[in-house]
């Protein structure tokens, strides 16, 4: 769906998504700078899953400036849970996407806020305070870091640069090391930073050709998804068997590496 659902103002959702993705990455500063006094805790038994008070009051911060400004909105936020998931309009954010990467001091992390209208990812605000990026976009006018508009690479071959990659232990190995060893072989290299939600921004910058994560869950990536479609690139079907809710493995890339990438992952890709 490319024009804008009738009798909802778009505009001020997408230009509340990126003020208040700015607003979020300042306050994301606030702690990041004193991150040597966080308490950091697990979640579950997978050690390398971590969270922070600043997840959780960066989360609060954009869900009450969220039900202030657009009280019939539904949310879905990855520390508090959901609420009317049933709306028109559904918030989807991340507040912090790397946070492993934000308790070890290392500069890849970011806000991500996206917003599901009548189910399809519709506008995404992406803030990167460490590189001053901002990357955003809504469907049907484009998506831009700061002012430029972002095009994914016309790259038809692994080989010609970097593919992003991650995964979680809880998915398994096997997952991802074939993934791994096949695109070696094909001449290609990968790269990791952390965050799902930045790694899909690059991929539609064009910094990286493709990004194949083994599950990710939709905060990490639904603001991302609106900026790939809108700088052309292909995403494997991700909302599938309830992926908004439980997550799924995913796959984004330019159309001249997609099909590549999806023969190396196989049918990981599709369970
Ligand atoms: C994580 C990041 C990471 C990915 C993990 C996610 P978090 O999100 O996106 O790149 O590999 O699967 O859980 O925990 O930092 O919000
Ligand atoms: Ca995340
Ligand atoms: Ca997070």
């Amino acid at each position: 769906m490319n024009s804008a659902p009738s009798s909802l103002d778009i505009e001020a959702r997408y230009s509340c998504a990126r003020t208040l993705a700015l607003e979020a990455a300042q306050l994301g500063m606030s702690h990041y700078r004193q991150r040597n006094t966080l308490l950091v805790e697990h979640k579950g038994n997978d050690l390398q899953d971590v969270v922070s008070i600043a997840d959780r009051q960066i989360e609060d911060f954009i869900r009450a400036r969220l039900a202030e400004r657009f009280p019939e909105d539904g949310f879905l936020g990855e520390e508090s849970g959901s609420s009317d998931l049933a709306a028109r309009c559904v918030w989807v954010i991340d507040p912090i996407d790397g946070t492993a990467c934000f308790v070890n001091g290392l500069h890849n992390w970011c806000v991500s806020i996206g917003l599901l209208i009548d189910g399809e990812p519709h506008l995404g605000a992406i803030a990167d305070p460490n590189h001053n990026e901002l990357f955003h976009g809504c469907l049907g006018q484009g998506a831009f870091v700061n002012d430029t508009p972002l095009k994914v690479s016309a790259a038809t071959n692994v080989a010609q640069g970097l593919t992003g990659t991650g995964t979680f232990h809880p998915r398994g190995k096997e997952h991802f090391i074939p993934f791994l060893e096949k695109l070696l072989a094909e001449g290609g290299m990968f790269f990791r930073n952390g965050s799902g939600a930045l790694m899909t921004a690059y991929v539609a910058a064009g910094r990286l050709l493709g990004y194949y994560e083994t599950e990710l869950k939709s905060w990490d990536c639904l603001a991302g998804l609106v900026l790939l479609k809108e700088a052309g690139g292909q995403v494997n079907d991700f909302f599938r068997n309830d992926g908004l809710i439980r997550g799924n493995p995913y796959l984004v890339a330019c159309p001249g590496v997609y099909q590549q990438l999806a023969e190396m992952i196989g049918p990981s890709l599709d369970g």
